[in-house]
């Protein structure tokens, strides 16, 4: 591959931050450009499941009220239960949930068995399209948010959304295309401080 994609593809990777001020929450999110995302999603690893993935992208403006209204009880709940200070963009989000362009949630069919494999696998096999998704959508200008907080109250969500049993709901990726948001790569330690080399504990 040469340079210029291989940076390309990191910038990309390195930037895809959580999305919740400067997005057009006037301007709907093309169905052109969603499908073109979640035919890159597709294209993530699978396990023995299959393609076990759905998406379901949410326009409508009374069903987007319901849900909003669901995310901001729980986020409001987690503030005042576990004594999390709220960031101001967990607020702006939260306060303007209701007018985004769109919902996208992903779904998994089937259920997660209780031991650790049968949920590494099941988790495995939905979650990196879920991130594909994300990356392929802040390619494409749209802003979003890894966002699992409705699973707390997936059984509402489901009445909602006619959602059959045996399926697990898993991330809500709230989307808008993005209004000059300077996304830059994250305080993060750096590789030799988090990599072992043969065994735990060697660097
Ligand atoms: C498992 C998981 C669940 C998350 N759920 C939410 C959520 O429900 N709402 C939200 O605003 N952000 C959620 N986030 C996003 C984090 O808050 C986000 O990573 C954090 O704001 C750091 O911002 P960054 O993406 O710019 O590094 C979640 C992240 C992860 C990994």
């Amino acid at each position: 591959m040469d340079n210029e994609i291989t940076e390309r593809v990191e910038h990309v990777l390195s930037t895809a931050r959580s999305v919740r001020k400067k997005l057009d929450f006037t301007r709907p999110v093309s169905r052109e450009d969603l499908e073109a995302c979640i035919n890159v999603a597709v294209q993530a690893p699978t396990g023995l499941t299959g393609e076990n993935w759905r998406f379901l992208v949410v326009t409508d403006p009374e069903t987007k009220k319901q849900i909003a209204e669901i995310y901001c009880d729980v986020l409001v709940q987690i503030g005042e239960t576990r004594g999390v200070t709220l960031k101001p963009t967990h607020n702006a989000l939260m306060a303007r949930l209701h007018e985004i362009p769109c919902m996208v949630f992903v779904f998994a069919i089937g259920e997660p068995t209780e031991d650790v494999s049968g949920q590494v696998g099941f988790f495995g096999s939905i979650l990196p399209a879920a991130w594909s998704l994300m990356l392929a959508m802040r390619a494409r200008g749209i802003g979003t948010t890894w966002t699992s907080l409705l699973t707390s109250r997936k059984d509402e969500i489901a009445k909602i959304l006619n959602i059959p049993e045996g399926v697990t709901q898993t991330v809500m990726l709230p989307a808008a295309y993005t209004l000059g948001a300077r996304l830059k790569p994250a305080d993060r330690k750096p590789a030799e401080e988090v990599t072992f080399w043969n065994k735990w504990g060697e660097s």
